[in-house]
Order: C-alpha cells, then sequence, then structure tokens
C-alpha cells in the first residue's frame, strides 16, 4: 500500500501502444507529418495510460521536454508507446516515445519522446488520489526516480509569472 493506502501498480499494467498510418491530412505540403497531430496522438495514447492507472478520469496539466528527433512522411507507419513513470498524490508522468516505421524499406526510427503530466480528477473537477507506481525494470526504476526532480522543476516553472 502507499500514502493513498492503495496498492501500487506497475508501468506494465498501464502500458498503452497505438498504432497509426500518416495519410496526406495528416502532412504539411512537404508531406511530412504536422508536430501538433503527432503530439495530439501521443495526448491520446497517454491519456489511455494515465486513466488506466487510476481508474479515473485524467486531464492533461502539463507537457514537456518535447523533442522532434527527425521526420515521419506520408504512408509511415507510426507507433506510440505510453507508460507511467511515477504518480505522486494525484499527478501522474506519463513518458511517451513514438517511432515511424517506412513499409518498404522497414526502416524505423525514434521520432519523438515527451513527458505528460495528468491529474486523476472527481465528477467535480478536483484532484483525487491516485495509486503509486512500483517500477520493475533498471529503466522503470531510472524514470521513477528521476521523476522527482522533473516534478519539482516543473512546479517551480509554474510558479513563475
Ligand atoms: C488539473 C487541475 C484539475 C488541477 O487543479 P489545481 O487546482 O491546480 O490542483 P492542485 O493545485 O491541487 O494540484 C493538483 C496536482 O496537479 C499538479 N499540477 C498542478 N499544476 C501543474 C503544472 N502546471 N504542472 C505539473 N503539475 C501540476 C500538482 O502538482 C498536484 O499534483 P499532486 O497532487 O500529485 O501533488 C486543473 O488545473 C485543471 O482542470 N486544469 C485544466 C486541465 C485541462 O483542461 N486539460 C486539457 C484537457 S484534458
Amino acid at each position: 500500500m502507499n500514502v493513498n493506502e492503495q496498492p501500487l501498480k506497475s508501468p506494465s499494467e498501464s502500458e498503452t501502444i497505438t498504432t497509426l498510418v500518416v495519410f496526406p491530412n495528416d502532412t504539411n505540403p512537404m508531406g511530412r507529418l504536422h508536430g501538433g497531430r503527432l503530439i495530439q496522438w501521443m495526448d491520446d495514447a497517454s491519456a489511455v495510460c494515465a486513466q488506466t492507472h487510476a481508474e479515473q478520469i485524467a486531464v492533461t496539466v502539463a507537457l514537456d521536454q518535447v523533442l522532434f528527433r527527425s521526420p515521419a512522411n506520408t504512408g509511415d507507419i507510426i507507433t506510440i508507446k505510453a507508460r507511467v513513470t511515477r504518480a505522486f498524490n494525484s499527478s501522474m508522468e506519463i513518458f511517451v516515445q513514438a517511432w515511424a516505421r517506412r513499409v518498404l524499406s522497414k526502416e524505423k526510427h525514434l521520432i519523438n519522446e515527451a513527458y505528460f503530466t495528468f491529474v486523476a480528477i472527481d465528477g467535480n473537477g478536483a484532484p483525487v488520489a491516485v495509486p503509486g507506481v512500483a517500477p520493475e525494470t533498471a529503466e522503470e526504476k531510472t524514470l521513477y526516480e528521476d521523476a522527482l526532480l522533473r516534478k519539482l522543476s516543473r512546479s517551480a516553472a509554474a510558479r513563475k509569472p
């Protein structure tokens, strides 16, 4: 049990993987995937992940360290993986990665990584407590440890006028 008196849950219990195809209406005139469209897909996957972990409705409250590492193009297959790194009281940090795969060459490359923060809310929109996270793998443990520093940094940024 954690401070919220709810059993801890592992990241694998809520890991969310989404697969999409880039169509022409997802791209700019050069045939490259719009950054905003990709962020929407990543937000959707992380919302499923957060709500599965929390077993509550959860809303996006912050998005940071967004890195567009390389482009995706019309026809590419996009895979998005969302994992909860750590939960605090009502908030959860979700680490999201996106890859593009070219159908003919089968080449697959990382196109984006970001950290989303979600807050679980009740029927009145007020924050509610969520289960804590029990990391299992070495990578999950590193993400868990570093999540506290990222939360403190976010809180400091939110306080700036
Ligand atoms: C999310 C929301 C309910 C939080 O309400 P609030 O009055 O700020 O609540 P609190 O100050 O008690 O903070 C609640 C949690 O949110 C976190 N939080 C608040 N602002 C944050 C920010 N800018 N960045 C990261 N976390 C934040 C707090 O750290 C706290 O986490 P904890 O409970 O795990 O310690 C409210 O800000 C809201 O409704 N925002 C709009 C969300 C939205 O519409 N999203 C888009 C659609 S999904």
